[in-house]
């Protein structure tokens, strides 16, 4: 959990219609590394803690028997539903609630995974329930966007213009990231090596997935990339969120006057822990 800040239920409100569209995908090998390095075979069970519209849990859902979704916003489980539909999966379920709520009846798993979403629970308590909750020899996943890499390739349109839009959202938000109710004045929390050793579990690995392919971004994406962030999610805006997206479009126009942009895939970060063959 970020320092001095307090989680409370209006974190991604408003979020859920914005998140597949607006966030750039994971690294298009993500599924077929996590296969190889999990010698997944179809069997057992996957649990994603913080599955917002289920994009990792649907993504791996033909390598596990059953996957569960868990999140504690409804309408990014809405969204997982409606896509596990339009997807034909059939071996998924979803679990409202915090992960600080496990192990929540659900039962035992071969892995569980926490994509972009660790860093918001309180963590040496998650990491040592979900150590519980794993088979003996199971896997705690962690997947983000590698952080520090320099693409190669130049782009053939603009970028889009974040480092504007981030001061546009500080003079409606002010000058500190804004987070449900609360402010992050420190950010949010790495380091999950030293969590996960600390909760007992072993044989640390990345597992760095390249990507770097040029992305076509429209201004409605680059709108719902913005909306899609908690630091910027439409509930903050309270009754000046359309004037919020009027300034956020007319910044965009001036971009990119046809409305049309470029960026780079970011490679993703996976990390993986074991549970010891001989806890629990
Ligand atoms: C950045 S999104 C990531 C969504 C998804 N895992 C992905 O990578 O596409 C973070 C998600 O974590 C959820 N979340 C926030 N706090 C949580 C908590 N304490 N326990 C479980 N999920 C939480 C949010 O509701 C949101 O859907």
């Amino acid at each position: 959990m970020p320092d001095g800040w307090q989680w409370d239920d209006t974190l991604f409100q408003g979020s859920a219609a914005y998140y597949e569209r607006g966030r750039l995908p994971y690294a298009p090998g993500f599924t077929d590394v996590l296969a190889e390095v999990l010698g997944l075979d179809g069997r057992g069970r996957l649990l994603d803690v913080g599955c917002g519209p289920g994009i990792v849990t649907l993504a791996l859902a033909g390598h596990f028997a059953e996957v569960v979704g868990m999140d504690p916003d409804d309408d990014m489980l809405a969204e997982a539903e409606r896509r596990a539909g339009l997807r034909g999966v059939t071996n998924a379920r979803w679990a409202a609630g915090r992960a600080e709520d496990l192990p929540a009846g659900l039962g035992a798993f071969r892995a569980v995974a926490f994509a972009n979403s660790f860093h918001w629970t309180d963590r040496d308590r998650v990491a040592a329930t979900v150590l519980e909750m794993l088979e003996p020899g199971g896997a705690f996943v962690h997947l983000s966007d590698l952080k520090s890499w320099s693409p190669q390739t130049p782009l053939p349109l603009p970028a889009p213009p974040y480092e504007r839009i981030g001061e546009l959202v500080r003079r409606y938000l002010g000058p500190v990231r804004r987070a449900g109710q609360g402010t992050l004045v420190n950010g949010t929390p790495g380091r999950e090596d030293l969590v996960l050793a600390r909760a007992g579990f072993v044989d640390f690995r990345r597992h760095p997935v390249p990507a770097g392919q040029v992305l076509d971004r429209s201004a409605d994406d680059v709108v719902a990339w913005t909306f899609s962030r908690s630091d910027s999610a439409p509930h903050l805006f309270g009754d000046r969120l359309a004037e919020f997206e009027g300034d956020l479009r007319s910044l965009l126009r001036e971009a990119a006057p046809d409305g049309r942009f470029a960026e780079h895939l970011p490679p993703t970060q996976i990390m993986t822990w074991r549970k010891p063959d001989a806890v629990g």
